[in-house]
């Protein structure tokens, strides 16, 4: 009986150039992105204009995190305290709290079994906000084209949070580069590793100005390479509220060279994606993802459907799975855990049950795909994948001992 025996939650080293560049930060002492020798650059002011660069956006801010960028975004746009604003109710617990920290009410919208915002559903509310913030989800894009025009028609901002979409486009089109602000995350786990970061980008001056205000710049704004003339900035500077996270030299640093190379990693996670895939196509009682043509889809993880499975079974294929060495979560369980979350426990935004929602959210599984796995790694998991899944679906709801399995 194979096991597996990699970590899910092992991430490459940084590539070389990064380390070198970190230790030069260090040894300059200059770890404050405004601490400047004169005539200097700072790393977090390059890696503003190289991003800005790489997604032809007009204009780039470095922040502290993927959940600031979110809450930075949302108020650069004008949400105020009590505002409702529309969001995925298939997302991380990350995405409503951006909503909530800024005093803001969260309005979920329904999830397609394609893991994406339903649009039905979003047509359906959107009478109901002015801004949605739309999670790209594990990397699963809706129709753009058809969202956009949605929300134009009902005169809706869109903020994107492609905290899994770095690198990923529809229609040739960049996630980010759709809405009024792209949202972007840099910690351990996404397409780019600070250990903790976030970018925005937007062509929009004054919410760019706004956010660069809001970031804590001070007055020292004039110092942002991918940043709105100094006009910009004028009628906002006393007005706009410093509310600190802004980010430090040292994570721009070893960002600039992983962003170099981003799309080659884009493009080792999707052969990863691909041998799961095939290794797992025709599982009799999985249900794959469909993955649309449109979709430049950048595959960090990997998520499958146990549709109208009864709860014990899926337990079941989790806990067989565990016990070979296989980390599935559970978007179906009770209660969150580890990074899985749903709707239903973000109790300081109720909403309306939507039983259609639920039944994808019980189905889902889900799987962390770092670059630490080979090929074969991901072709040994789809091979325990099948087994146990299999094994489950023909009627064996044993859940083995890992132990006992392991030996
Ligand atoms: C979907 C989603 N959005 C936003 C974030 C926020 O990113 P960060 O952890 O950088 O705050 C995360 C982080 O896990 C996420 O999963």
């Amino acid at each position: 009986m194979e096991r597996f025996t990699g970590s899910f939650t092992q991430q490459e080293p940084l590539p070389p150039e990064a380390i070198d560049a970190a230790l030069r930060v260090m040894q300059s002492g200059r770890l404050h992105r405004y601490n400047t020798a004169p005539g200097e650059i700072a790393e977090a002011a390059a890696l503003e204009e190289e991003f800005a660069a790489q997604t032809g956006a007009r204009y780039c801010l470095a922040v502290a995190s993927g959940g600031y960028a979110l809450a930075c975004a949302l108020r650069a746009v004008g949400v105020q305290p009590g505002d409702r604003v529309l969001t995925n109710a298939f997302t991380l617990a990350p995405v409503p709290g951006a909503i909530a920290s800024i005093g803001a009410v969260p309005v979920f919208v329904g999830v397609t079994e394609g893991l994406v915002i339903d649009l039905d559903d979003l047509a359906a509310k959107a009478g109901q906000a002015r801004v949605l913030l739309l999670s790209h989800m594990r990397g699963h894009i809706v129709d753009m084209a058809r969202l956009m025009a949605l929300c134009d028609a009902q005169g809706i901002t869109v903020i994107e949070d492609c905290a899994h979409t770095m690198g990923a486009s529809w229609a040739g089109r960049l996630t980010g580069r759709w809405g009024a602000v792209g949202c972007f995350s840099t910690q351990t786990y996404k397409h780019a590793n600070s250990g903790e970061g976030g970018l925005l980008i937007s062509d929009d001056a004054q919410v760019m100005a706004r956010a660069i205000l809001l970031s804590g710049s001070y007055m020292l704004y004039d110092r942002h390479r991918a940043a709105p003339p100094p006009e910009a900035f004028a009628d906002l500077r006393l007005v706009t509220p410093n509310i600190s996270g802004r980010m430090d030299n040292l994570r721009a640093a070893i960002l600039r060279p992983q962003l170099r190379d981003l799309a080659t990693q884009c493009a080792r996670w999707n052969d990863r994606y691909r041998v799961l895939e095939e290794g797992l196509a025709q599982t009799p009682g999985l249900t794959l993802i469909a993955r649309p043509e449109a979709e430049g889809y950048v595959a960090s993880s990997f998520q499958f459907l146990l549709l109208d499975w009864a709860p014990e079974a899926i337990r079941a294929v989790t806990a067989r799975c565990a016990a070979r060495g296989v980390e599935l979560k559970w978007f179906g369980a009770p209660e969150p855990v580890a990074f899985t979350s749903r709707y239903e426990s973000w109790r300081y935004a109720p909403g309306d049950p939507m039983p259609e929602t639920d039944r994808i959210l019980t189905a889902i599984l889900d799987m962390r795909l770092p670059l630490t796995f080979s090929l074969d790694d991901c072709a040994q998991i789809a091979r325990i994948l099948r087994a146990e899944v299999s094994a489950v679906f023909q009627g064996d709801l044993t859940a083995p001992d890992a132990a006992a399995r392991a030996d």
